[in-house]
């Protein structure tokens, strides 16, 4: 007994030791530094590389048994979930940051999740004390003020990670009307019998709605088309963004042999030339005459007036309150507490970041115990472009603008109904359930994200 107090008393003794040196050793950085440096101070003083970069410097015990397994497995997880290292270098440099690394530190800031506690156990002075999480949020928003700017939005929604659609972008409206016509013209594949529009209908939500595009000869493609609307806000095209650019990507179907067929653009052009009225059109807006480039350039120049501005999300954004229903209102609240925001953020709310799909549960493991198709070369994702390990199921994360039109979901088509897909990414990507009271709203919200095109609301033709 006696033994025991004073241990007790030892114990009390050391931990009230350890509380006054933590105080002295977690310091918030000096006000007076500029945001993007006091932010970099409470990172790097945070340990977020530790965890969550390719190269981590690891501390020496790193090797010792039991550390080995934890830290590995933190390590290993962290970065598989984010990589800091870029956003960092921003702070560095103090140049413009991810869209969606700023959301995603915020989103972790805000709630407090980071650095994991077993972290800042070890280390003293990481975590995110009260006047730290202040200075990194008031951080985050001066940088989304000043590289992302939101003239469109109410002043009350001007920091939200998500912001209206413009109601245009500039374009040269002479290449757009050719690239408009050869969007639709089915000489660009080798029997004539496909146009980009029979995948990508503009009636049918710039999709055609079936789980694998059908080209020539009736042959299937491998993953699920996306839309193209809204398609020119994207970092890059493609679930893999083997494209960087919107003419590189029209490049890819015409001579994609399950596509469009086509042995060369030679041959599209000897199509084409053969129509003088076509060619005489087309040498007025481009005098070095059909070629890829030009045929690419046209249409590519077509898909910036594919932009669906005015959604009913967009009015609200823009300070209308009457624009969205209460239940849309507290849908788009449950998008923002379920995290959805972080990684679907930016005016196209996705396309902006690669990312790990089943970064919380293995989703390709779950999908072969319901369907059993095993795993495709279009599930590699990223990976089929870097063959890094890394990038392994990391998809560009899609567009939700106009989400209830463009089903069936997911890169391999598998989910027919939104509801599923909202569940199953709280799941799979965010590592909750969701309740079905709670999906509902969030279908609902995601109802109010379908846009307009030349000044009338979208609909989809399959869905009359
Ligand atoms: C000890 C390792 C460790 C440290 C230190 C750490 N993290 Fe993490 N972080 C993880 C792990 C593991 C996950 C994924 C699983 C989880 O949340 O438990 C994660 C997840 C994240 C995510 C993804 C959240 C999501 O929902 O996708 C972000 C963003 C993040 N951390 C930011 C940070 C930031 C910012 C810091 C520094 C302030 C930091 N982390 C420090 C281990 C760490
Ligand atoms: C046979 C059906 C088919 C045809 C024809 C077709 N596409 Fe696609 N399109 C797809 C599929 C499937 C994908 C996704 C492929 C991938 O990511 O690997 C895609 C991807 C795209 C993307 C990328 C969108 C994103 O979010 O990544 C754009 C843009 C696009 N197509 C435009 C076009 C244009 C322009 C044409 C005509 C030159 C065209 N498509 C012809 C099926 C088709
Ligand atoms: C970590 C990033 C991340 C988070 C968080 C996230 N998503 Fe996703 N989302 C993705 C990726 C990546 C895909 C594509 C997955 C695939 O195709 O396999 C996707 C796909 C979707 C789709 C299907 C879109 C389509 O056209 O196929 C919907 C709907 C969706 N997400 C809604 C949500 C909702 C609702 C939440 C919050 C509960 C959420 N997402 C959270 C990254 C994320």
């Amino acid at each position: 007994m006696k033994k025991n107090a004073k241990i007790l008393v030892g114990a009390v003794g050391i931990v009230a030791v350890l509380a006054i040196a933590y105080r002295m050793v977690n310091q918030a950085p000096s006000a007076d530094l500029p945001a993007n440096e006091q932010m970099e101070q409470i990172l790097t003083d945070g340990g977020c590389l530790a965890c969550h970069s390719a190269n981590p410097k690891l501390p020496f015990y790193a090797n010792w048994p039991v550390a080995k397994g934890l830290i590995g497995k933190h390590v290993k997880d962290g970065y598989a979930t984010f990589d800091v290292a870029p956003f960092m270098a921003s702070l560095r440099n103090g140049s413009q940051p991810n869209e969606v690394d700023l959301a995603k530190v915020e989103q972790t800031i805000a709630d407090g999740s980071m650095p994991l506690s077993q972290y800042y156990l070890v280390h003293w002075g990481s975590s995110i004390t009260s006047t730290k999480r202040e200075q990194m949020l008031a951080g985050v928003k001066e940088m989304r003020a000043k590289f992302f700017p939101n003239p469109l939005a109410a002043p009350q929604f001007a920091n939200e990670t998500v912001r209206p659609v413009p109601d245009s972008i500039p374009y040269d409206a002479r290449k757009a009307a050719l690239g408009d016509v050869l969007y639709h013209d089915t000489r660009l594949s080798a029997d004539g019998t496909i146009s980009c529009a029979t995948c990508h209908g503009l009636n049918t939500g710039g999709v055609d709605n079936k789980r694998y595009s059908e080209g020539i000869k009736g042959q299937l493609g491998g993953v699920n088309a996306p839309t193209v609307y809204n398609a020119c806000f994207n970092f890059v095209q493609f679930w893999d963004g083997r494209a960087g650019t919107l003419a590189e990507q029209a490049g890819g179907p015409p001579l994609n042999p399950v596509e469009m067929g086509c042995k060369s653009f030679d041959e599209i052009v000897a199509r084409l030339s053969e129509d003088k009225a076509f060619v005489d059109s087309f040498t007025v807006a481009y005098p070095e005459g059909l070629s890829q480039a030009t045929i690419t350039d046209a249409i590519a120049e077509f898909e910036k007036t594919l932009v669906t501005p005015n959604s009913a999300f967009d009015r609200y954004l823009k300070g209308d309150e009457q624009a969205m229903t209460a239940e849309q209102i507290a849908g788009y609240d449950l998008f923002k507490q379920y995290d959805c925001a972080t990684c679907h953020a930016g005016v196209n709310m996705g396309g902006l970041t690669y990312e790990l799909m089943g970064q919380r549960a293995n989703y390709f493991e779950d999908r072969e115990l319901t369907q059993k198709s095993g795993l495709t070369d279009g599930d590699n994702g990223r990976w089929a472009q870097t063959k890094d390990e890394h990038d392994r199921y990391r998809f560009k994360t899609p567009t939700l603008r106009n989400v209830a039109l463009t089903y069936p979901y997911y890169h391999d088509g598998s989910v027919q109904t939104l509801n599923e897909a909202i569940t199953m990414m709280a799941k799979y990507q965010v590592g909750r359930e969701m309740s079905a009271a709670d999906a509902q709203k969030v279908e609902s919200f995601l109802n109010a994200l379908t846009g307009e095109y030349k000044g009338k609301l979208l609909v989809n033709d399959n869905m009359k």
